[in-house]
Order: C-alpha cells, then structure tokens, then sequence
C-alpha cells in the first residue's frame, strides 16, 4: 500500500567520500519534503552501515537550517558495501538485515546520495525490491548517466587555486612543479583545474601518456626560453603501484631531463570545506528534484542533468559504469591547440 504524498516517510543517506554540497542536498531534499509535502524524513547515519544498524534520527526543520554552506555531512559516511560477499564465520547478511530495517522504520522510500559505488548499492537495494531514488555526488564527475555531480565544481576551485599559487613559486626559482589532483579512475577534475590554472603538461588516466613525450616537451618549454612548467597529474595515472603519480613523474622528469623538479599533492583539501554556490544550487535542485521523483513514484532511478536541463535515469542504466573521458573530448582538443602537452 503507498501512502499519500502528505503522509510518506522517506530515508536519506549519504555513501562513499565526502564531497562539498552534501549537506545542501540532504537540506534540499529534506526541507522540500517536510515543507511542500508535510512528510517525514529520517536521517540514516554513515551511509548504509546506518541501515545495518539501525542508525537513523527522524529530521526536523532545526536539523536542516544553517547547513547550506557547510562541507562535509551531517550525517556522516561511510564505503560500507552491504552487497559485497563477507566469508569470515559471523558474516551477516546484510541487504536482508537492511530491507528489514527499511521496513520497520516504515519507509516509503530512500534516497541514496553518493558516486559511483554507491548508486551501483542503490540499484542492487532497488532490485530487492526497495523504493529507491539515487542523487548524484563526487568531486570526480565520473557517475554515469549525469553530465554533471555536485562536489566537482567545488574541487575544481579548489585545485585551481592551488595550481594558480604554483605559478609564482615555480616561476621565482624556475623549477618544474608537478601537482597531483584526486582521480583514481577518471581525469575530469585534472583536465578542468589543468586548464583553468593554465598547466603546461596535463596527465589523465584515460589518454595515458609516454615519459619521453613529456620529457621532450619540458626540454623545448626550455628552449622556448619558458623559465618554468607546470604538471598536472591525476592520481591514477599507469605509475608503479607503491608511489604517487606526483613523486614519480617528478622523478622521472628529474632522470630525463636534469632539471629540478617539486612535487605537491593536493590530497582531501580538495574534499573539504565550504561548496561554491554553483554546487549548492545544484545539490538543492538534486534535493528537490529526488522529493518530486517521490511524489510521482518513480523509483529505481537517479537524477541527472542532461543537456542543461533536471531529468532522471535509471539507476540499471548507471549502475556499474564509469563516465570518463573521451579521447575526442573537445576540452582536450582545444588544449593540445593550444600547446598544452597531454603526454601523447
Ligand atoms: O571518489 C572521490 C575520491 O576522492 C577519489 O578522487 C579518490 O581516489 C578517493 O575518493 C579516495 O578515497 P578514500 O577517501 O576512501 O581514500
């Protein structure tokens, strides 16, 4: 039996590493919920281990006033993976235990604001049966099915001014300066702070790269009489598994060419602190968008924006791929254009 929309009561929960604008959505959706459609809204503490054990505060207005601009959430996270095969003698069976605890707390529905893994979670959850939306979030911009996840303008702030302040140190002593940015899988945040804090050698895990090809290209910045470069790496470029992309490609610049090099990694800054208020409106529109998604039933899918305009996907269509980018990528085109060197 569904409820009407005045009566539903909706969970909310957030996976995986934080990221800016997290509290915006969770105050998107829960304001909407409680204020337009008089639900009510329970907060499950540190993603889906909440769900396990039974973690949860019912949310009132008070809980969600004052946390706009806050980074981090206020309910805490977790990579806690309720579906991935436990042997040890105690396993429990955890999506049992959490669609035991969904039905308890009598929900309506769960709305599941995280990245990639997370969404793959809420598809498995919706499969079993769970009435579940998926918002959106990383500052890797790699959830599928959405050009955009809030979280990643607000790192690319962040690296940008980084990148920005490596400039005037690079340039004072003529030195190479290689700086690492988040991204395991996915370039998006070191291509977008790479051009916008104008880097000289740009290095994604999805175009490779070739040592001999950067090397060259520092040595003729040289030539050019370019007193300094600027590297940015992302942080799963192909590179020996027990050193960072950032001391190794500063090594390697070191071996090949002799020049001296530094090395920065910009590690969780880039995670925390205050959204920029593009990923606030963003995350609040998520937010809302997710309640409007309720009211009309139409669960299993995650919210999106295509083409500049809210939309939603099915969570089967996301769940389990990667958005990268490609090598045709217009961005990088007009980078190499420009003499910005992609290792290739
Ligand atoms: O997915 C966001 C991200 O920050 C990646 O860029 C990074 O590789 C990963 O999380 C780090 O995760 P953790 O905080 O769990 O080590």
């Amino acid at each position: 039996m569904t409820r009407s929309k005045k009566g539903k009561r909706i969970g909310i929960l957030t996976a995986g590493g934080d990221c800016p604008g997290l509290n915006a959505a969770i105050r998107g959706v829960g304001k909407t919920a409680i204020v337009e459609y008089g639900m009510k809204v329970y907060g499950i503490s540190d993603g889906f281990l909440g769900l396990i054990n039974q973690d949860y505060v019912e949310l009132d207005e008070s809980h969600l006033s004052g946390i706009l601009t806050l980074g981090g959430t206020i309910l805490g996270t977790s990579r806690e993976k309720p579906f991935k095969k436990e042997e040890h003698f105690n396993a429990v069976d955890k999506p049992k235990l959490i669609k035991e605890h969904y039905n308890d707390l009598k929900l309506d529905a769960l709305v599941c604001i995280g990245g990639n893994g997370t969404q793959k979670t809420a598809y498995k959850l919706s499969k079993a049966g769970l009435n579940i939306i998926g918002i959106p979030k990383t500052i890797d911009n790699d959830v599928w099915g959405t050009d955009i996840s809030f979280g990643f303008d607000s790192a690319v702030s962040i690296a940008t001014e980084a990148i920005d302040r490596l400039h005037t140190t690079a340039n004072s002593h003529k030195r190479i300066m290689v700086i690492e940015i988040m991204g395991n899988h996915t370039g998006w945040l070191t291509l977008y702070s790479g051009l916008a804090g104008g880097g000289d050698i740009i290095l994604l895990p999805e175009l490779g790269y070739d040592e001999d090809v950067v090397a060259h290209n520092l040595i003729k910045r040289i030539e050019r009489e370019k007193p300094y470069s600027i590297v940015v790496v992302a942080e799963g470029i192909k590179k020996p598994k027990e050193l960072s992309a950032a001391h190794f490609i500063s090594e390697r610049i070191n071996q090949l060419t002799g020049f001296e090099s530094r090395e920065t990694i910009l590690g969780y800054t880039q995670r925390g602190g205050s959204p920029t208020p593009y990923d606030r409106i963003l995350a609040t529109y998520y937010g809302a968008y997710a309640i409007e998604l309720i009211t009309k039933e139409k669960f299993g899918n995650m919210v999106a924006i295509q083409n500049d305009k809210i939309t939603s996907i099915s969570l089967k269509e996301v769940a389990g791929k990667l958005r990268e980018i490609p090598a045709n990528y217009p961005l990088v085109k007009m980078g190499k254009n420009m003499g910005v060197c992609f290792g290739n």
